[in-house]
C-alpha cells in the first residue's frame, strides 16, 4: 500500500478532512503516516495501521517516505518545509490546503468535478503539486460551473457573504463570544416584553463599540451584529486580496487566462465578512454571451455534479434550502434565486451557498488523494 503522510490533520480543516476520509473509506487505500509539528513520538490517531508513532512534520528524511503527502497544516509550514523537501530530491505528490503555491505555474488547483480535464492534463505532463482553492471561489464554481464550462460567462460580478470560519477557528469562537456579551447585555430588557426596543438598540451600539481587545482581537472590530466588508489583506489598489483571488483562481482553475490558451473572464465583486459560521454564501451577476432560456439554465445548473442542487426562485424554497444554516454540515451546493436582471436578458442573477470547511477546503483534497490513488 503506497504511504500517504498526512499534516495538520488535528486543526478545523484537518479534522473535518479527517472525518470525509473516514466516512468514504479512504483510509483502505493507503498505509497513513501521520505526522506532528508538537507532538513527534506521541501515538497517532486510530486511523493509523502500521506506523502507530507521530513523525515530526520538519523530518526531511521522514516526509521523503511518503509518496503522497497530503498538508491542512497552513501557509507557514509549506513555506519552511515543501522546497526543502523538493530541494532533497522528494518527487512525490504534494497536496495541499494552504494558498502559498495555489498561483505557482507548476500547482494546479483542484477542483476536480469542475476541472477534471485540467487536472488531468497536468497529471500526464508529470503534475505533482496539487492546491485546494479559495474556498469562496471553490464553492462558487461547484454552483455554477456549468455556465463556465458552456462558455456562457461573458463577466461575473460576486458580492460574498462569508462565514467567520474562513478566518479560522478562533475567530468562530469571536463571533459567539461577542453575540453573547451582546445578549447578555440586553438579557433583563428582552426578558420584559414591554421595554424599549430603542432602549435595547442603544445599549447594544455602545456595547459594540466599547468591546475591548480580548473580544476583538481576531477580526480587529465587532463582528456580531455587524459586517465587515473586508477580508484579507490590502493590496494597496482598493481591492482585497480576497476580492483578487476571485479573479484569478477561477481563471486558473478553469485552465484559461494567464500561462493558457483561453483568454480570462472578468470576476470582480466585494469580499464581505458575515456572521455566520461556515458557510460562504454569494449573490452572482453574470453577464452571458447570449440570451439562454431562464428554463435551460437551471436545466444546465442541476445536470453539472451530483452535488448541485437548483433552489426554486419562490420565497418558500429559497427560506427553507437557501441558508447557511441549510447548508452547513453538508456537501450540498443549493444555487437559487435564479432569474434574468432587468438590465437584460443576458444578464442573470444567481445566489449560491456552501460549507467552506467541506467544498471550501477538505472535499477537494481528499478527492485529489483518491484520484491519484487510482
Ligand atoms: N479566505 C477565506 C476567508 C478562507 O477568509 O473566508 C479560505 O479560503
Amino acid at each position: 500500500n503506497p504511504l500517504v503522510g498526512l499534516v495538520g490533520w488535528r486543526g478545523m480543516v484537518g479534522s473535518v478532512l479527517m472525518d470525509r476520509m473516514v466516512s468514504e473509506g479512504d483510509f483502505a487505500h493507503f498505509e497513513p503516516l501521520f505526522f506532528s509539528t508538537s507532538n513527534a513520538g506521541g501515538a497517532a490517531p486510530s486511523m493509523a495501521k502500521n506506523e502507530t508513532q507521530l513523525q515530526d512534520a520538519f523530518d526531511i528524511d521522514a516526509l521523503k517516505r511518503c509518496e503522497v503527502i497530503i498538508t491542512a497544516q497552513g501557509g507557514d509550514y509549506t513555506t519552511e518545509v515543501f522546497p526543502k523537501l523538493r530541494a532533497a530530491g522528494w518527487s512525490g505528490h504534494w497536496i495541499d490546503a494552504a494558498s502559498t503555491l495555489r498561483m505557482k505555474d507548476d500547482a494546479v488547483i483542484i477542483l476536480d468535478p469542475v476541472n477534471m480535464p485540467v487536472i488531468k492534463d497536468a497529471l500526464a505532463k508529470g503534475g505533482r503539486n496539487w492546491v485546494g482553492g479559495n474556498c469562496t471561489v471553490s464553492c462558487m464554481l461547484m454552483g455554477v460551473g456549468a455556465l463556465y464550462k458552456a462558455g456562457l460567462v461573458e463577466w461575473m460580478s460576486t458580492q460574498t457573504y462569508q462565514a467567520a470560519s474562513g478566518g479560522g477557528a478562533q475567530h468562530m469562537r469571536e463571533l459567539l463570544t461577542q453575540f453573547g456579551t451582546l445578549n447578555a447585555e440586553v438579557k433583563a430588557l428582552l426578558d420584559d416584553p414591554k421595554s424599549a426596543i430603542l432602549e435595547i438598540d442603544r445599549k447594544i451600539i455602545a456595547k459594540q463599540r466599547s468591546l475591548g481587545e480580548a473580544e476583538t482581537a481576531n477580526f480587529g472590530v465587532p463582528l456580531g451584529g455587524s459586517l465587515i466588508p473586508w477580508i484579507d489583506k490590502d493590496l494597496g489598489n482598493g481591492v482585497s486580496r480576497e476580492e483578487w483571488k476571485g479573479m484569478a483562481e477561477t481563471n486558473k482553475i478553469l485552465g484559461q487566462g494567464e500561462g493558457f490558451a483561453a483568454p480570462a473572464v472578468p470576476v470582480d465583486g466585494f469580499c464581505v465578512r458575515i456572521g455566520a459560521m461556515r458557510c460562504h454564501s454569494q449573490a452572482l451577476t453574470f453577464k452571458l454571451r447570449k440570451d439562454v432560456p431562464l428554463a435551460d439554465i437551471e436545466a444546465m445548473i442541476a445536470a453539472d455534479n451530483a452535488w448541485v442542487k437548483v433552489v426554486p426562485n419562490t420565497r418558500e424554497a429559497t427560506i427553507r434550502d437557501l441558508t447557511p444554516v441549510a447548508v452547513t454540515g453538508t456537501l450540498t451546493i443549493p444555487v437559487g434565486r435564479l432569474r434574468k436582471m432587468a438590465m437584460g436578458p443576458e444578464y442573470l442573477g444567481a445566489f449560491t451557498i456552501g460549507d467552506q470547511l467541506l467544498w471550501g477546503a477538505a472535499e477537494p483534497l481528499r478527492r485529489m488523494l483518491r484520484i491519484l490513488l487510482g
